[in-house]
């Protein structure tokens, strides 16, 4: 079926061929759909009376193409406001993970809870993705930190990938923590992730990368490159949370080790980031984090697009330093925080997180050829975005051509 989004206000689209922060700018247009991809780009018109079309009226409102969260943990079973709490009181995020709760207090409650009732919860997190303009998303496991428990949350990426629209590309993160069974013997850990999980999750193509958690007291330099290294021979493509609360030398390795992006980067070195601009490590920032955990100093992104590096800024959703999956939060963050202006944020938000995907041919612009991943917006010009903060400016979100959310019936048209 063909769908004619006809009377789009304002367009605004990074190009594949264009540089950073370049945006094409069109107003008045409508766009036609055949199939999910997008054909057509016209100057408006009313389409001629055509009942192949399906038409949708844009009222003169924005057209962004649909953003791409490139850093998400979406697969995690119990919530943890207590901790959140916690750090209104005056304890560190640190402080509360070395007492035994972050990670590990989420790996406790996800290891016995039932796979069912852990992806119930996980599509509804989906369905807000969708609501709030992402239409990708990069998703992590990492809250198994077991074998049956790492794969059962990969399983749920899989199934739910193929049972509802949001796109979810799967990361394998069982370094993401040393669970409690193993402190006294870590490098049996990392021995189970080697021998038993890499194998096994790449035999059933459960994960396209790996990621580790390379961060003082979780997972060393050392460790981080075995890691990366063995997962490199299973055909994984590597992330790594790299120098987010210590200056670590983790985004040298992630160049070193031609990861696709390192994430966090707060404490980068300028080493870091001259690696990371010559091996073509894409740094995907993540200001809410920084927010969530009540810390001043954020990721010098200036520093980073002045070597030469192209950003991505993603929301990091998770349940203990980053509980939201709203993207334009995120510019607000992102503007106000690392100093972005609203053409750099729309890189960074669709192109650039699609490129650290592979997936920069099919999605994350509108551009003839490429899928109708695309969001209606209630604001009057790219500025608008960033500057109206908090509420969620999504009237509607199309993905592959489809209407999946609107504004307009008021619920989430996916069940
Ligand atoms: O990206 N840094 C490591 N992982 C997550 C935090 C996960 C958690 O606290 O549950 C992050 O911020
Ligand atoms: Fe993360």
């Amino acid at each position: 079926m063909s769908v004619f989004i006809k009377n789009i206000g304002n367009l605004y689209t990074p190009l594949v061929s264009g540089s950073f922060a370049e945006i094409l700018h069109l107003k008045n247009v409508s766009l036609i759909v055949e199939k999910g991809i997008i054909k057509e780009i016209k100057k408006q018109t009313d389409p001629q009376h055509d009942n192949r079309l399906n038409i949708v009226n844009g009222r003169g409102k924005t057209l962004l193409p649909g953003f791409v969260d490139a850093h998400t943990h979406p697969v995690f079973w119990k919530t943890r406001e207590a901790e959140f709490i916690m750090r209104i009181e005056g304890k560190s995020y640190e402080e509360i993970a070395s007492a035994g709760g972050g990670i590990r207090n989420s790996a406790r409650n996800f290891q016995k809870a039932g796979k069912t009732e852990i992806k119930e919860v996980t599509a509804q997190r989906l369905r807000t993705f969708l609501e709030y303009g992402t239409t990708t998303i990069e998703a992590k496991s990492g809250y198994g930190l077991s074998l049956a428990a790492e794969i059962k949350a990969l399983e749920i990426i899989a199934e739910l990938n193929a049972e509802q629209p949001l796109d979810l590309i799967p990361t394998f993160l069982g370094a993401h923590e040393v669970p409690d069974e193993y402190r006294s013997c870590r490098e049996d850990y990392i021995q189970l992730i080697i021998e038993k999980m890499l194998p096994q999750i790449s035999e059933r193509k459960l994960a396209e990368y790996c990621d580790v958690f390379c961060e003082k007291g979780v997972f060393s330099i050392a460790e981080t490159r075995r890691i990366i290294e063995s997962a490199r021979q299973y055909g994984f493509k590597a992330r790594i949370h790299a120098d987010e609360l210590h200056r670590f030398g983790a985004a040298e390795l992630a160049a070193e080790l031609g990861a696709s992006t390192a994430d966090h980067l707060v404490k980068v070195s300028d080493n870091g980031i001259s690696a990371m601009s010559k091996s073509g490590t894409i740094p995907v920032l993540l200001p809410a984090t920084t927010f969530f955990l009540r810390k001043d100093e954020y990721a010098p992104a200036r520093k980073m697009l002045n070597a030469g590096c192209d950003v991505a800024v993603a929301t990091d959703f998770n349940p203990g330093s980053s509980m939201t999956q709203n993207m334009q939060f995120l510019w607000t963050i992102a503007a106000l925080k690392l100093g972005l202006i609203s053409e750099e944020l729309l890189w960074a938000t669709t192109l650039i997180p699609a490129k650290t995907i592979g997936r920069e041919r099919e999605i994350g612009s509108i551009e003839i050829g490429k899928k109708a991943d695309l969001i209606l917006l209630d604001i009057p010009n790219l500025d608008y975005l960033a500057y109206h903060m908090g509420i969620n400016h999504v009237f509607m979100t199309i993905k592959n051509g489809e209407i999946v959310y609107s504004r307009d019936t008021g619920i989430n048209l996916v069940k």
